[in-house]
């Protein structure tokens, strides 16, 4: 959806790659059908994250998300999107081998409508990347700082801090690029180096935590929208105080239960 227009265009994976240098592309997680389609009619894209094993399961990391429980979310968000792209993670463990790789995405295509699967990793996936997108598996891509790998990298590290880094993040945009993603995500990454990384590819990247000069941005829903009082990452911007609304609601139908102010005459039949 153009953010000049109020009307929202139904995405495709075409209109999203027409977006490389143009209006910048918006992407927020969801993972379910009420929460996507209050989003629908503002975003582009809708990412059904792993990350909602942590925001929902109350997971330390999003390692333990698994294929059914990717597939349930990816149905219930496919069915509140009307507009948006829908863009599924593949879970830790779910593309270990190109075969397996196929097997999975083909499941999330087959069991739901999902438009495209996103892959955590770089150079080393691209193989991979291209068996998927040679079998018409649209993959988004995901470099930089990959949250699958927290604890073999033992924590969520910043990348593209040195002339090393810069340059293995160029590789990985490259060849992932060349093995046929339609965009990607780049997560936690400087943002001097993003920009130049988002420059040395002709397909949009999708910014997290990797500053403006990139092709769009994404966040996670409930982290943009403040349900997390304990822990808010550099890069969330809080645009509600979610949790505080919440909490407020709940008290005031919490007192008038007991109170019995709720239910009242309106109320009741
Ligand atoms: O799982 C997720 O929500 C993600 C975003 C952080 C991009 O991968």
């Amino acid at each position: 959806m153009s953010m000049v227009s109020n009307k929202p265009i139904t995405q495709t994976i075409t209109r999203i790659k027409s977006r490389k240098n143009s209006d910048p592309i918006v992407m927020i997680t969801a993972y379910d059908a009420l929460f996507a389609s209050l989003f629908d009619p503002h975003v582009d894209i809708i990412l059904v994250g792993d990350s909602l094993h942590m925001s929902f399961g109350g997971a330390l990391d999003t390692l333990s998300a698994t294929m059914d429980v990717m597939l349930y979310h990816t149905k219930a968000v496919c069915q509140g999107a009307k507009h948006a792209l829908v863009v599924t993670d593949m879970p830790f463990g779910s593309y270990t081998t190109p075969e397996i790789a196929l097997k999975n995405a083909m499941k999330i295509y087959q069991k739901s409508s999902a438009h495209a699967i996103k892959i955590e990793g770089g150079k080393e996936k691209a193989s991979l990347v291209k068996h998927l997108t040679c079998n018409g598996i649209a993959v988004m891509g995901h470099i930089g700082l990959l949250p699958q790998n927290v604890r073999a990298e033992g924590g969520y590290k910043v990348k593209g801090k040195s002339k090393e880094e810069e340059v293995s993040l160029i590789e990985d945009a490259k060849a992932l690029e060349e093995a046929g993603v339609f965009c990607m995500v780049i997560e936690g990454v400087v943002a001097e180096v993003a920009e130049r990384v988002a420059k040395s590819v002709n397909i949009p990247l999708i910014g997290i935590g990797a500053g403006k000069n990139v092709d769009g941005q994404v966040l996670v829903w409930s982290d943009a929208f403040g349900f997390f009082k304990e822990f808010q990452p550099k890069f969330v911007k809080r645009y509600l105080e979610g949790a505080a609304l919440i909490e407020n609601a709940v008290q005031n139908y919490a007192n008038e239960v007991k109170t019995r102010a709720f239910p009242d005459e309106k109320t009741s039949y």
